[in-house]
């Protein structure tokens, strides 16, 4: 499989934290020092899920020189979909790729590496030809925006790429490792609330509706940066190679003393670890494409350059890849 085309797609909104201060107790000062971040994009009248994941897929299929009737897949990978049934099959429509299957998968911030490599099976296998990975969220709805520990670091946003079948050249997904810990769900949770209401007689159904998210920060932090390294060091060395050899680091933009704690784990100097985190924050599964898009565009990442990846987040799930961007052959 080979990685031919990017795009992303941003609200137009804007919130720095000064700005945000005027909601909750915080600082600029705490929410920088802290995360790294110093604003965050939020959705606006107009904008949702299914509008940022089609505009994102629409500059990826642009991209990669490829029309809407191209493609064979669209995966939408996102936790804050606008129809629990599945948002994947609008993005489909409004692309207008007519012939492509369409659906969602659900790893929150893990959800676009997961769905990058389930598009390799899918293309490896045979399958499919031409797929949109897309990675889509608009957390903004989930949060408690009166709860300072957790509404500083999220944004909206999506970002998609284009993977094309190439059996004749050198395969973009080098590694990959997939992990999930169950056990420690309670960690970080956007879960369904425990409300019934009465039916018939002494039977109840379950009222349909969510809980804010609600976050262990202390926990998340110390998972993240044990599992990280971890698992991007066994991909490494599955891949018979070291950091040394790597031109990008690309991690799920979480907090930037996470990206910190990885890079120095390896010895990758700052210069060579993309990070967005102080313009857009944490926009969950969006994050990884949404800064490849950027560091594509404006020339950091090169056709041929080794990038490793992680995503990792609520589940608890993480995953680690190490991938070659090829670039469109135009
Ligand atoms: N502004 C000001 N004060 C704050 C804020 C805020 N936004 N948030 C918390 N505080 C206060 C707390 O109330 C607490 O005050 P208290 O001692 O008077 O009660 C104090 O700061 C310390 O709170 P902690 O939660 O212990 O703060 P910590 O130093 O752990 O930093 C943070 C919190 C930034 C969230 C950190 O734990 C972290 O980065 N965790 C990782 C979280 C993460 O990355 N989550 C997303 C990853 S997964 C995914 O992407 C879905």
């Amino acid at each position: 499989m080979r990685l031919v085309g990017c795009g992303s797609a941003l609200p137009v909104a804007s919130i720095a934290n000064d700005a945000l201060s005027a909601r909750v107790d915080t600082s600029d000062e705490w929410i920088r020092s802290r995360t790294g971040i110093g604003a965050r994009r939020v959705a606006g009248p107009g904008e949702t899920v299914t509008t940022l994941a089609t505009d994102a897929a629409r500059a990826s299929l642009d991209h990669a020189g490829w029309e809407p009737g191209d493609v064979d897949l669209i995966l939408l990978a996102t936790s804050s979909p606008d129809d629990l049934f599945g948002t994947a099959p609008r993005v489909q429509a409004a692309l207008g790729a007519r012939k492509a299957v369409a659906f969602d998968l659900t790893a929150a911030c893990s959800g676009f590496l997961f769905a990058l490599i389930t598009a390799a099976q899918y293309i490896r296998g045979g399958t499919f030809q031409r797929v949109l990975v897309i990675g889509a969220d608009q957390l903004s709805r989930w949060v408690d925006w009166d709860d300072r520990r957790t509404c500083v670091l999220f944004g909206d946003g999506a970002g998609a790429v284009a993977v094309q079948a190439d059996s004749g050249g050198p395969d973009d997904l080098l590694g990959f490792r997939m992990r999930s810990d169950g056990s420690r769900n309670a960690c970080l949770t956007l879960a369904q609330t425990e409300e019934h209401r009465p039916l018939i007689g002494e039977l109840s159904s379950q009222t349909g509706g969510f809980a804010p998210i609600h976050m262990n920060g202390q926990e998340v932090y110390k998972f993240a940066v044990r599992e990280v390294p971890a698992v991007l060091a066994e991909v490494l060395e599955g891949c018979g190679i070291t950091a040394a050899d790597l031109d990008w680091l690309l991690l799920h933009q979480a907090n930037q003393r996470i990206l910190d704690a990885v890079a120095e784990r390896f010895s990758v100097p700052a210069e060579r670890v993309l990070s967005n985190l102080a313009a857009y924050g944490n926009t969950s599964a969006a994050t990884i494409p949404l800064m490849l898009d950027e560091a594509v565009r404006d020339g950091r990442i090169q056709p041929g350059q080794r990038i490793a990846s992680s995503g990792f987040g609520a589940g608890l799930s993480w995953g680690g890849a190490l991938l070659r961007w090829s670039g469109p052959a135009h």
